[in-house]
C-alpha cells in the first residue's frame, strides 16, 4: 500500500518543480516566442551548433539530466550565444508549461532513449498523445526531425507518426547535421523527418479561432 507521506512529498515536490518550470520558462522565453526545441539534448553539441549556424533562431535544449545540462550550459557560455538555452526539464512538463503563445518551428529528438523490452515501449517519448501535444505547439510550417540507432524504434516512431492525425513523414533531406554523442558511437542510424499534417492543422486553427 502507498505510504501517503511519501505520496504527499511526491506531489509537493512535483508541484513545486512544475512551478519553478513555468515561471523559468515564462522569465526566459517571449510570451509569443518561435522556438527551435530539441528534446534530450544531452550534452548539447547539436543544438549549440544550430544555434550558432541560426542567430535568428530561439533554440532551447531540455534534459532530465542536471551534468549533462550543465555541460551544454558551459558549451553555450563559450560559444555566447544569447539565442540558445539549455533546460533541466522534462519533455511532457516542458510542453504543459510553456508560455501559451510559444510555438514551435522546428523539433530535433535525436538519439532518444530506445526503452527495447517490450514491457518497457511504453516510456518511449514518441508516442500518440506526445505527438497531439507537440502538434498542439507546432507552427503550420514546422518540422519534426527524429533519429534513432535502433532499428525497430525507427520503425515504430515512423508508423506511429504517420499514422497520427495530427502528423505526416515526409520525403525531405535532414535540415542540419552535427554529430551528438550518441551518434558517434553508433555504427548507422536513421532519420526521418514529419511535418504538421495540413488538414488537422486547419481544424485547429478554425477551432481556436471559432472559440
Ligand atoms: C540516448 S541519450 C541521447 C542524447 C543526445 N541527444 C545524443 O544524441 O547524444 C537520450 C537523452 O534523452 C534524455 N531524456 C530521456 N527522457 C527524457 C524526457 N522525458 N525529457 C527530456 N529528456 C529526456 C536523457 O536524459 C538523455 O540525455
Amino acid at each position: 500500500m502507498d505510504n501517503p507521506i511519501r505520496t504527499a512529498q511526491y506531489h509537493a515536490r512535483m508541484a513545486e518543480r512544475r512551478r519553478a518550470l513555468r515561471e523559468r520558462l515564462h522569465g526566459l522565453l517571449p510570451a509569443d516566442a518561435h522556438l527551435v526545441w530539441e528534446l534530450g539534448c544531452g550534452h548539447g553539441h547539436f543544438l549549440t551548433a544550430y544555434a550558432e549556424a541560426h542567430p535568428d533562431q530561439l533554440c532551447v535544449g531540455i534534459d532530465i539530466v542536471g551534468d549533462r545540462i550543465d555541460r551544454a550550459n558551459r558549451k553555450r557560455d563559450r560559444a555566447h550565444l544569447a539565442n540558445l538555452h539549455f533546460l533541466l526539464a522534462e519533455g511532457r512538463l516542458f510542453l504543459e508549461e510553456l508560455p501559451a503563445g510559444a510555438r514551435f518551428a522546428e523539433v530535433f529528438i535525436l538519439f532518444p532513449d530506445p526503452w527495447p523490452k517490450l514491457r518497457h515501449h511504453k516510456h518511449r517519448i514518441v508516442q500518440p498523445d506526445f505527438l497531439a501535444a507537440v502538434a498542439q505547439r507546432a507552427e503550420p510550417s514546422a518540422r519534426l526531425c527524429f533519429r534513432t540507432d535502433f532499428a525497430p524504434y525507427f520503425e515504430d516512431a515512423h508508423a506511429t507518426i504517420d499514422a497520427h492525425p495530427d502528423w505526416r513523414v515526409v520525403d525531405e533531406p535532414w535540415p542540419f547535421e552535427q554529430e551528438t554523442v550518441f551518434q558517434s558511437r553508433a555504427p548507422s542510424y536513421r532519420s526521418l523527418v514529419a511535418r504538421p499534417h495540413p488538414f488537422s492543422h486547419k481544424m485547429r486553427t478554425a477551432k481556436s479561432a471559432g472559440g
